[in-house]
């Protein structure tokens, strides 16, 4: 990136590591996560005016811990700690770190107990999340506390001359209510930062990138009709024009009208050259009969790969290929000390591409984070709608449909999803959940439709709210909301009788109900 300023955040190995970069970023100034022991010419191409040190499951002490780099040492930049990153601090600087009995976990309250920039225009009591089990005993020469919490006499401490700043809590999170107000004052009261970074800036460098990567030859790109390969084909779109060619598979376990939605957008508004192939057939015959939902997976995995193989060969002198990925993905694989459940969720992503494919991959959303990816929709013309789409899963509906698949099964989940999603944009409600869908049970039960009784299918609809899909709730959807919803699905849904409302959290319930 091009950018004028940058807040660099080294990683020690905290699950929030890339929610601080996405915290800066949010408030205006461009951030990256880069690996704590990252060469000082990486940094400084950067044009850092601060740095944060990340949180991270080690000990200062312990043998093989990660430490301080030197150049942070020496450098007369503003410095942030957060947890780990606080007691690196001051294990570097000739305090004392020291293990605890007591690990502090969850809310606590703290309280400022000395003015700074870092805390400006923030309650002097207010609640903070903690996360940490080492505690700081003594603090380095030149340092004092500016807040306490009842468990930690230096819940935030300061060197205000050298600008060296540590919080023993997470400003990054949610539940540090004031934690954005703790990253701003450092941002722009502490690094004296301008704030002019926009994801749209990001657009016209991404465009001049992929022209120097792909000078000539043809590019593909796989669409799936979410906003991450969208926005990635539009940016190749405006880079290189008619050399792109989009290539949409309809495996048949779409929702109602996505097929039609991306040809008529791609093709007919953006007039992009686009390949539809419609391989419902294929898809639904090689999952006949199955019912177990890993089974399904593979299945759905390996015939893309073998259908979009088929389709790049058509294409002969195609030699690159372009990917939606983003900065999650690219820090997870690359990141030290990540745990073992975020990669679960990624590897589980199928319309993964052969590794033997000889086309040169180019990721233009490798640096954004999806608020980004939706912002630089929004602005390269993405209709609103496809923007905010919520995720869908890469075996579509066969893991919304519980049990054997056939195609009258799945209209009737087509249906019945539509309604609900028809009903909820109505409310109003459709961005206020993050991911909201029916599911086609393999139950039948008993009802009363007039004076017959009937033995027919239940929907069950599930609406959640979250932030990371890795934990989330069910959303507390108005009754008046579900009683529309339930009583179209019975009436309009041949063969439905029944519709339930999923109200399990996860963990320990999944998102989807396979
Ligand atoms: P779960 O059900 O694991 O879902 O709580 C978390 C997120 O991942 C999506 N998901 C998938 N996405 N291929 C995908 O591309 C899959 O096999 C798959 N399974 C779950 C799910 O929709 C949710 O957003």
């Amino acid at each position: 990136m091009t950018q004028n300023e940058a807040i660099v955040v080294l990683d020690y190995g905290s699950q929030y590591s890339q929610l601080i970069v996405r915290r800066v970023r949010e408030a205006g100034v461009y951030s990256e996560l880069v690996r704590f022991d990252a060469d000082e010419a990486t940094i400084a191409a950067l044009k850092p005016k601060g740095v944060i040190l990340s949180g991270g499951p080690n000990s200062v002490y312990a043998e093989g811990a990660p430490q301080l780099p030197d150049w942070v040492l020496a450098s007369n930049l503003p410095v942030l700690g957060i947890c780990y990153g606080l007691q690196l601090q001051a294990h570097h600087l000739g305090g004392k770190v020291a293990p605890s009995n007591d690990r502090e976990f969850g809310h606590a309250v703290i309280t400022i107990t000395a003015e700074s920039p870092l805390l400006a225009d923030i309650p002097s009591e207010h609640s903070v999340w903690m996360s940490h089990g080492d505690r700081l005993e003594t603090l380095p020469a030149g340092w004092h506390p500016i807040a306490v919490s009842p468990n930690s006499p230096y819940a935030a401490a300061a060197d205000e001359a050298r600008r060296w700043y540590g919080l023993q809590f997470h400003p990054e999170v949610v539940h540090s209510p004031y934690g954005k107000q703790v990253l701003h004052n450092f941002i722009y009261r502490i690094c004296e930062c301008a704030g002019s970074w926009q994801p749209s800036q990001f657009i016209q460098e991404a465009v001049e990138r992929i022209q120097q990567q792909a000078p000539s030859g043809q590019v593909i790109c796989a669409l799936s009709g979410g906003v991450d390969s969208a926005v990635a084909a539009l940016l190749a779109h405006q880079a290189i024009g008619e050399r792109l060619t989009c290539i949409f598979v309809d495996n048949g376990l779409l929702r109602r009208g996505e097929a039609e939605q991306v040809s008529h957008t791609f093709r007919d508004h953006f007039q992009i050259e686009l390949i539809t192939v419609d391989a419902a057939d294929e898809f639904l015959g090689a999952l006949a009969g199955v019912t177990d939902p890993e089974q399904k997976r593979k299945i759905i995995g390996e015939k893309f790969i073998r259908i979009f193989e088929r389709e790049a060969r058509n294409l002969d002198d195609a030699a690159y290929l372009v990917q939606g990925t983003l900065y999650p993905d690219v820090i997870e694989s690359t990141a030290p000390d990540r745990n073992v459940a975020v990669k679960i969720k990624t590897h589980h992503n199928v319309g993964g591409l052969p590794a033997d494919m000889k086309l040169k991959v180019i990721e233009p959303l490798r640096m954004l984070f999806k608020d980004e990816v939706r912002a630089a929709g929004l602005a390269l013309g993405l209709p609103e709608d496809w923007v905010w789409r919520h995720p869908f899963p890469g075996p579509g509906l066969a893991v919304r449909l519980l049990g054997a698949i056939s195609f009258e099964r799945l209209e009737t989940l087509r249906h019945a999803d539509a309604i609900f999603l028809e009903e909820l944009r109505a409310a109003g409600l459709y961005r206020a959940t993050q991911q909201a869908f029916a599911v086609l049970l393999p139950v039948q039960s008993v009802g009363v439709m007039g004076d017959y009784r009937t033995y027919a299918d239940t929907i069950a609809i599930r609406a959640v709210s979250t932030e990371d899909f890795m934990t989330a709730d069910w959303a507390r959807l108005p009754y008046e909301l579900l009683a529309k919803v339930s009583s179209r699905i019975v009436n309009e849904v041949t063969g439905v009788n029944r519709v339930v409302y999923d109200i399990s959290s996860k963990p320990p319930a999944t998102i989807e109900w396979e």
